[in-house]
């Protein structure tokens, strides 16, 4: 096919701004749009955050996922703040990424590709554009890339100037994201020594002790072998990427340049790029934006997903049907999964559509509590996470992933987990700004039931 035809089908009508023509949910109203253009001026001459090679570097990664031989570990805040920006947050977050990363790896001897939700994980679409309180009634907070979480008019504002600190804040995470990565700290011995520390005297110890002394035999085999920090930059070095929900396109459009390399679009805030489960209209504009960028994307499937929709989706974002381009993440709730999850899977299956499968059990399972705290159930996490894998295993296709709001913290924002968190314990270190994250110790225990699963997964598969 000539290079014409092939950008023609990828892109037909497409333009950074052709978004602008369709309409979008979820956008912020600004008083001065004049300082809006000011602004994304600005940005568009700012420099990129990623490259264009390193989100094709991930794209070849998920088409390893699509295909059954990799799992796809994607985590970090609902939102990230302008208040709690400092290095441990971020430091603790890719933590535990790597310490649920080498749990799973281990045990199912599958590469797991690692995707943070930071360094750009700021826009929030909400349910409800206004809140009132005591009789008073102000746009709702919406990410600190567009308000602040005060309830003040001043603060509710509307500002375009929280995009340039924003952009600000992510190139730091990112920057630091990146020496964390290749600087030593990721370093596999080290990454095996902090699960071990974490999880002495933990409810849960006994029976994580016997992966762990696998772990640490397999290490030491390694290093007998010859295989060693010095000769091998795996076990120094990792692999991490950012993704975040592409809701502010503004924003996405100021970062969106072309490849010197390819001369294709892509959008440069991140790795990776999503669409939520409210803004995935298939006439709508993140539909449209996010198409013509070469980026691996992914969009979210709630349960008022019809399969149709899902199908024209598919046929708008990955015509070509090129693996490790689209990822589909299922956020269904524990107690709808089970009705519709098969449905999709079967109707991709038949279309031979390539897709990456991967579970939210966040979004889906939220409530509030007898205190009235916004939580979830770790039960009901930790049960749409097994459910995943067991209508996977049925149907015959490959759990790729999951996708978690987490936080290396100690925190107490979803009951439940070895520790018990009541409903009365909430308020002792509730942080977030937006949906509540499962702690480290919250986290770990996902990552070990998962390697459980993708161990039987394998074995089924590999016969
Ligand atoms: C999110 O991932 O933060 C989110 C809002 O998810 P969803 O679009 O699935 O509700
Ligand atoms: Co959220």
């Amino acid at each position: 096919m000539p290079l014409s035809a092939i950008e023609s089908k990828q892109s037909t009508g497409w333009s950074p701004d052709s978004w602008r023509g369709k309409k979008a949910e979820q956008m912020p109203v600004y008083e001065d749009p004049a300082a809006l253009t000011k602004v994304e001026q600005t940005l568009a001459n700012y420099p990129p955050l990623v490259f264009a090679g390193e989100a094709r570097r991930l794209k070849a990664q998920l088409a390893r996922v699509a295909a059954g031989e990799a799992f796809a570990l994607q985590g970090g805040d609902c939102a990230e703040s302008f208040l709690e920006f400092h290095p441990k947050n971020i430091r603790d977050t890719f933590r535990v990424i790597l310490q649920m990363a080498i749990v799973m790896t281990f045990a199912a001897g599958l590469p797991v590709v690692k995707i943070g939700r930071l360094a750009g994980q700021f826009a929030k679409p909400r349910s409800a554009a206004s809140e009132t309180k005591d009789g008073v009634t102000l746009p709702s907070y919406k990410g600190d890339i567009i308000n602040g979480p005060e309830f003040t008019p001043e603060a509710r504002r509307h500002d375009p100037q929280r995009i340039v600190q924003a952009y600000n804040q992510s190139a730091a995470t990112l920057n630091l994201v990146r020496a964390f990565a290749s600087g030593g700290y990721a370093d596999l011995h080290r990454v095996h020594q902090w699960t071990l520390d974490f999880l002495k005297g933990h409810p849960l110890e006994s029976r994580y002790q016997d992966l762990a002394s696998r772990l640490d035999q397999a290490l030491a085999f390694m290093s007998a072998a010859g295989i060693t920090v010095e000769n091998s930059p795996p076990i120094r070095e990792v692999d991490f990427y950012t993704s975040h929900e592409a809701l502010l396109l503004p924003y996405e459009q100021s970062m969106t340049r072309t490849d010197s390399t390819t001369g294709e679009w892509y959008d440069v805030s991140a790795h990776m790029l999503w669409i939520g489960d409210r803004t995935r209209q298939p006439d709508g504009a993140h539909v449209e934006f996010l198409r013509g960028v070469k980026n691996p994307i992914a969009f979210k499937c709630g349960p008022s997903l019809p399969v149709d929709d899902m199908l024209r989706l598919i046929d708008i974002l990955n015509p070509d049907n090129e693996p490790g381009r689209l990822t589909l993440i299922s956020r269904m709730g524990h107690d709808k999964v089970a009705a519709h999850l098969p449905a999709l899977i079967r109707a991709v299956a038949r279309e031979g559509k390539s897709v990456v499968w991967s579970c939210d059990p966040m979004h889906g399972n939220t409530h509030t509590s007898t205190t009235g705290y916004k939580t979830r159930a770790f039960d009901s996490v930790y049960s749409e996470v097994e459910q995943f894998f067991q209508i996977h295993r049925a149907e015959g296709s490959h759990p790729g992933g999951v996708h978690f709001e987490l936080t290396g913290q100690d925190v107490t924002e979803c009951t439940g987990g070895a520790y018990k968190i009541t409903d009365e314990n909430l308020g002792d270190r509730y942080h977030t700004h937006c949906d509540p994250r499962l702690n480290a110790s919250q986290a770990l225990e996902l990552a070990f039931m998962i390697a459980d699963e993708l161990q039987k997964h394998v074995k089924s598969t590999r016969g």
